[in-house]
């Protein structure tokens, strides 16, 4: 009898203890969904442990948002898990202070030590290595802000600009790789033998522009390289999504196999950027002591490695500091570069008639019979149509479909009155929110690149009649529904840099070939993979027909 009644006091003590940890959480839940918010708790649990995979959980999102509330909290444990997929509550959280880090789903990615990833307090040896005058930076205990300010100049126009002759001359030899493709297979052109192509083009890019260091990959790529940094992606979307998976002794038991994958894959890339970090460190080294003199001439024009260099060289960073970053940079823009490039070609392959005709047009309209060698800034900044067309396609597939934030004080949800506590993990559903009809008409999810082009017609013919009093402006779009490279705090540094690779890559391959392909955009199944994958990309074919030059 005793121990029944100790039982009860313990289990009633738990119970209590529990519902006092998750109080904020309820607090939340029943602020953004009132009763119906409680309620469906357990649903939302069923719902997320039968998807909980890469391949499935895209799809479900999209298919059971609907029926509920947003922004919808989901309690998970002691923590919130909070869904916003609309534009002012994205705006609200990319621009809070308190939202700047990563959750701990993220820690299983691979070269997470870099900008990326960069968050909390520096480290007690960082903050020694810090030199005085940025004091001020370390104060305020984000060791993201001190490394983005760090890295800034390393994307700025100047330097970005000086690529173009890497777009370039790496986009020609692109250009023969196809050509060889499509005489090989004629019709035929495998999604993955395209994919492929592609990556290793634009990771030769990034090892010239982040690196400084010429490759062969457009030409070959034995020792795989491209291929298992795309591997190492998919492993970690499993790992973000399950992530138990990320505790080695768990994941070596659970699945050995794909453990063992993904730390041969790891070995594989960390002495791939080890051993070039080290080569041109010794180089720059050397001739570093040469023309010192030349110092304060160049500072503005460093890339990103010599940005690096010149920062250790300064005592604020360690050699290893700059091989993580060096990783992680080299990752994000090749991977994402190149599966945008690969949904492009999706696009122009669909729509041949209307929009592929029209791109070629202005191309050649602006090229004035040039073959298009040589793509400058000046040419591609009267592609208008291009750049509609490039935004059209990041709108509908968004290559990072969804952004992960943790919450590290608890802050307000500004419109909604709503405050969410510390530790909550917020999810950002760029992806629907990019194809939602409530912020893009009743043809949200068709593809007409022709909506970028009417909008800013609409802003321009705004700005001349400024004294029109700002009633109509309902069929205005939210600044916010259009968010592939993130906005606010943590916007992607890559972005312009992005634009130009993509549309030289773009302007080349319209010039030469004709992109066809049978599949319907609608057919696409969209997977997970940190960056926008395709679960039936096996049975995508490409057809690329040479264009015939007079
Ligand atoms: C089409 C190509 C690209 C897309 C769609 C893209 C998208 C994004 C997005 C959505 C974020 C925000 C991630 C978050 O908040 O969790 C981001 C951050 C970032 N991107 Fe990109 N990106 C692209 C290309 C690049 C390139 C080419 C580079 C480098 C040269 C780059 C470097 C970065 C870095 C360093 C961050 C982290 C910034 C920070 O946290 O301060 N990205 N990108
Ligand atoms: C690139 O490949 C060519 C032949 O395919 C070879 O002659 C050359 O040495 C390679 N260069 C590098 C840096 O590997
Ligand atoms: C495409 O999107 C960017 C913002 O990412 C914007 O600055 C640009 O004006 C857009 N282009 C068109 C044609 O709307
Ligand atoms: C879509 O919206 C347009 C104008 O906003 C309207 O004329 C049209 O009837 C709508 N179509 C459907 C199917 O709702």
């Amino acid at each position: 009898m005793h121990l029944y009644v100790a039982l009860w006091v313990c289990g009633t003590l738990l119970t209590l203890l529990l519902g006092w940890q998750q109080r904020k959480c309820w607090r939340l839940i029943w602020q953004l969904n009132g009763w119906r918010g409680v309620a469906q708790q357990p649903l939302l649990w069923f719902l997320l442990c039968i998807n909980l995979h890469p391949n499935s959980i895209l799809a479900k999102v999209t298919r059971f948002r609907v029926l509920f509330k947003r922004p919808l909290a989901i309690l998970i444990g002691t923590r919130a898990l909070l869904y916003i997929d609309d534009p002012a509550g994205m705006e609200c959280v990319l621009n809070a202070a308190e939202c700047l880090d990563k959750t701990f789903m993220q820690d299983g990615f691979f070269a997470r030590k870099g900008l990326l990833h960069a968050r909390g307090k520096l480290s007690r040896a960082e903050e020694l290595r810090v030199s005085p005058n940025q004091l001020n930076v370390v104060i305020e205990g984000q060791k993201w802000k001190l490394r983005r300010k760090q890295l800034n100049p390393a994307f700025n126009h100047n330097i970005v600009i000086s690529f173009f002759d890497v777009f370039n001359s790496v986009g020609n030899q692109l250009i023969e790789q196809f050509a060889s493709q499509s005489q090989l297979h004629g019709d035929a052109v495998k999604f993955k033998d395209a994919d492929d192509m592609l990556s290793r083009a634009v990771l030769e890019v990034s090892c010239l522009t982040i690196m400084g260091t010429p490759t062969n990959f457009t030409q070959t790529d034995d020792a795989h390289i491209a291929t298992s940094y795309k591997r190492l992606l998919e492993i970690i979307a499993i790992k973000t999504i399950k992530p138990w998976l990320q505790i080695d002794w768990l994941h070596r038991l659970l699945e050995p196999q794909l453990f063992a994958e993904a730390e041969e894959c790891n070995q594989l890339l960390v002495d791939f950027v080890a051993q070039i970090v080290q080569r041109k460190h010794r180089n720059w080294q050397l001739r570093n002591g040469l023309d010192d003199a030349a110092e304060d001439g160049t500072w503005q024009r460093r890339i990103f490695i010599e940005q690096m260099f010149q920062l250790a060289a300064n005592g604020e960073l360690t050699l290893q500091d700059i091989e993580d970053e060096a990783q992680s940079m080299v990752l994000v823009s090749f991977e994402t570069v190149s599966n945008t490039m690969m949904t492009a070609l999706l696009c122009l392959a669909t729509h041949k008639g209307d929009c592929q005709e029209r791109l070629r047009a202005e191309i050649a309209s602006v090229l004035h019979g040039n073959d298009a060698s040589y793509v400058g800034l000046e040419q591609l900044q009267q592609l208008r149509y291009l750049d509609a067309f490039m935004n059209e396609s990041l709108r509908l597939l968004a290559t990072i479909p969804m952004n992960l934030r943790h919450v590290s004080r608890d802050f307000l949800l500004a419109g909604r009155n709503v405050i969410v506590p510390q530790n909550t993990m917020v999810v950002l559903d760029t992806f629907n929110m990019q194809r939602d009809a409530a912020f893009w008409g009743n043809r949200s999810t068709e593809f007409e690149p022709e909506r970028f082009l009417q909008h800013q017609l609409d802003l321009e013919h705004e700005q001349e009649h400024c004294e029109q009093s700002p009633g109509e402006d309902t069929q205005r779009r939210h600044s916010y529904s259009f968010l592939p490279f993130s906005k606010g705090l943590r916007t992607c540094i890559g972005r312009r840099y992005s634009f130009f690779i993509m549309k030289v890559f773009l302007v080349k391959l319209l010039t030469h070939f004709e992109f066809h392909s049978d599949l319907k955009l609608e057919q696409l199944q969209f997977v997970e993979g940190i960056s926008l994958k395709f679960r039936n990309a096996d049975d995508i074919l490409f057809q690329i027909r040479p264009l015939k030059h007079k």
